[in-house]
């Protein structure tokens, strides 16, 4: 038969665990109620013109540009690849370079210009660059293309501005672009059908060179 001495002081044991594990619950509710709180003074508001068209946000600090065209603004022509700059499937143009939104925080962009694939062109009325994607079957899945079309359009104009002063800025006659430098400049954008050639041959007619 069981020791009732033993089985009070287990019962005062189990009384005086029950009270703790309370007292932790409610200082980790407390905790997690003020780190909402503090979460919430945590965002910032920041605007900036997102194919032209002026943007205003409230986000967390956190927020990556990419989740913020995406998430925020409804922007899911960006894709989201590996989310840390190894693919370049989220490349957007901010005030004319190219980047890796996923390495960006919204909050640094205040007044920023960002153009996303959206930006550079729709159905019917496409940008050069997508309009020789679609000629040269510059992909199979689609989802780098995105980020591709915006690197190449970027590239061209890198390469357009190392040119200099003094010689045309027709990159053909300049002979400043060559598929050798084209495809060492991609070289940030995977694409995993490897539709590389194709690509190749794209961005050369849009240069107005033989790949
Ligand atoms: S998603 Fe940004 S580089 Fe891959
Ligand atoms: S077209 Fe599929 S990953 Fe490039």
């Amino acid at each position: 038969m069981e020791n009732p001495v033993k089985l009070e002081i287990s019962r005062r044991g189990l009384f005086i665990s029950s009270a703790a594990a309370v007292a932790v619950a409610s200082a980790a509710g407390r905790v997690a109620a003020q780190s909402a709180g503090n979460e919430m003074a945590y965002t910032t508001k920041v605007s900036f013109s997102v194919n032209g068209k002026g943007q205003h946000l409230d986000v967390d600090n956190r927020t990556t540009l990419l989740d913020a065209l995406r998430e925020h603004l409804h922007l899911t022509g960006t894709k989201k690849g590996c989310d840390h700059g190894q693919c370049g499937a989220c490349t957007v143009i901010v005030d004319g370079r190219r980047i890796n939104s996923c390495l960006t925080l919204a909050v640094m962009h205040e007044g920023d210009e960002v153009t996303t694939i959206e930006g550079l062109g729709q159905p019917g009325n496409l940008h050069a660059m997508q309009a020789a994607f679609v000629k040269h079957d510059g992909f199979q899945c689609g989802y780098c293309t995105p980020g591709q079309i915006c690197s190449s359009v970027a590239v061209l104009e890198e390469i357009k501005a190392n040119i200099p002063s003094h010689v045309s800025k027709d990159l053909n006659a300049a002979a400043a672009v060559t598929p050798a430098e084209i495809r060492e400049r991609m070289s940030g954008n995977i694409c995993r059908c490897g539709a590389y050639s194709n690509i190749l041959d794209a961005i050369s007619e849009v240069a107005g060179i033989k790949a």
